[in-house]
């Protein structure tokens, strides 16, 4: 199972849903490949935000040798499943899906805590430390969620 996270610039919220979906899977003993992608090019091969490295470390999890990437097409034929932050990162990796089998890939995380909301991870680009609190703890329940409902068989292998 090939799980990618992505937002807009892929150094604050995506890098974070990346290593905590990492750690979980190593906690209980999962295989799962996780990436993370961000929509936007502004950021293409800085580390994540300081502030979602110590969000990140505050919890052991260490996402410091994580570097920015853009999303690419191919990414829909790499991964199983894409997780996106935000309604806007939804339009956006739509726009370049082909077909259905690659649009029923995209979900947004939030759904994995409140089904069918259609709720949005906020931005913590623009606020202070406690914007990253709270988006982690979001991003830990949804992670959390989400490998419960995995298929038994899709993470051992
Ligand atoms: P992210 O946050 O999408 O969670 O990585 C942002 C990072 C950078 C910008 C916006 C959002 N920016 O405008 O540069």
């Amino acid at each position: 199972m090939k799980i990618l996270m992505v937002c807009l610039g892929n150094i604050c919220r995506s890098p974070l849903a990346e290593g905590i979906l990492r750690n979980q899977a190593e906690n209980k003993g999962l295989k799962l490949t996780v990436d993370s992608a961000g929509t936007a090019s502004y950021h293409i091969g800085e580390p994540p935000h300081k502030d979602s490295i110590r969000v990140a470390g505050e919890h052991g999890i260490d996402i410091t040798g994580l570097r920015a990437r853009q999303f690419k097409a191919e990414d829909f034929d790499s991964f199983d499943r894409i997780y996106v932050m935000d309604t806007s990162n939804y339009s956006d990796v739509i726009r370049l899906a082909n077909n259905e089998n690659q649009r029923n890939k995209v979900r947004l995380i939030l759904n994995e805590i409140h089904p069918g909301k259609d709720e949005s991870v906020p931005d913590p680009w623009y606020g202070g430390y406690d914007g990253y609190i709270q988006v982690f703890d979001l991003l830990n329940t949804a992670c959390n969620n989400l490998l419960e409902q995995l298929p038994a068989k899709s993470s051992t292998i």
